[in-house]
């Protein structure tokens, strides 16, 4: 029986190519930190080689900017953008919940809803489904 787990060989494909934090805000460089840990995590990288996902750019969502997002995903891979920062900018978000938001966006890669497809997938995963869901990244009406 064939190994259904990660390669020993992680591919260099599968990964966030460039990460951006963005300079108008506040300590730039922690947000780089940030951004740069979650990429580095390895329960993201273990999803995102399982499912053979590629992200272009992982970047932020200023929280005066887009009030109702925590996360997003851009076409599907373009961009996924985080709510890192406390609304207060004095801070940042826990490290745990904005990964939560990661996980989430990045079902996104290959599904637009959250139907039984984000449902499997995301068992797969290291947090559950339901606690994903209830995070209700995208929309405050959501
Ligand atoms: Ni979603």
């Amino acid at each position: 029986m064939r190994s259904t787990g990660v390669s020993s060989v992680a591919s260099a494909s599968y990964t966030f190519h460039r990460i951006e934090p963005l300079q108008h805000l506040p300590d730039p460089s922690t947000a780089l930190e940030v951004l740069t840990r979650l990429a580095n995590d390895p329960a993201i990288r273990h999803i995102m080689q399982l499912h053979r996902f590629s992200v272009g750019i992982l970047t932020e969502l200023a929280p005066h900017e887009q009030p109702g997002l925590l996360g997003l995903n851009v076409n599907a891979g373009q961009a996924i953008k985080l709510r890192i920062r406390t609304d207060a900018y004095d801070g940042f978000r826990l490290y745990a919940e904005t990964r939560r938001v990661l996980c989430h966006e990045l079902t996104h890669n290959v599904h637009g809803d959250h139907d039984n497809n984000v449902r499997e997938l995301l068992s797969l995963g290291p947090v559950s489904y339901d606690r994903l869901l209830n995070t209700r990244p995208h929309s405050s009406r959501n």
